[in-house]
């Protein structure tokens, strides 16, 4: 189970790059707006795998931090970004409810009850990508359908949730 979560450190901290890269990729053509959304997610991911870190710990086991694959630097168009985006988190949702699955096996209640956590929140991962996802399809080759949307998400803010 260790050796499990240590993967998925891995994984979350690979998700952080990925989406920092995303952002610097939007940095590159001008959409600050979904720059900062990146930059934000990024943030989150780095959170998901500080939180197994920590958790790693507090049951006594030992966090071995393994090579970060690099990321993409370049993608096509917004909408292929956040289709990226939205393909990585069903990928991780994948993962972690193989953690669970794995979890189960060896009846590890506190694995378990600490993965549900992660259970809910790649609900809401899902969720907030694919509606992004929606939208720019909706706006298609509208420059001002971007425009407005990526000053909405210009607007999202990262708070760690409190334990
Ligand atoms: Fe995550
Ligand atoms: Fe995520």
């Amino acid at each position: 189970m260790e050796k499990a979560i240590n993967a998925q450190i891995n994984a979350e901290f690979y998700s952080s790059y990925l989406y920092l890269a995303m952002s610097a990729h939007f940095e590159s053509i001008s959409l600050a707006g979904m720059a900062n959304w990146m930059r934000m997610q990024a943030q989150e991911e780095l959170f998901h795998g500080m939180k197994m870190y920590d958790f790693v710990h507090e049951r006594g086991g030992k966090v071995e931090l393994d090579l970060i694959t690099a990321p993409p630097a370049k993608w096509k168009t917004a909408l292929s970004v956040f289709e990226e985006v939205l393909k990585h988190e069903q990928k991780v949702t994948s993962l972690i409810n193989k953690l669970v699955d794995h979890a189960l096996d060896e009846r590890d209640h506190a694995t378990n009850i600490f993965l549900q956590w992660f259970v809910t929140e790649q609900v809401e991962e899902e969720a907030s990508a694919s509606s992004i996802v929606e939208k720019l399809k909706l706006i298609g080759k509208d420059a001002n359908g971007l425009f407005v949307l990526d000053q909405e998400l210009a607007l999202r803010v990262f708070t760690p949730p409190v334990a």
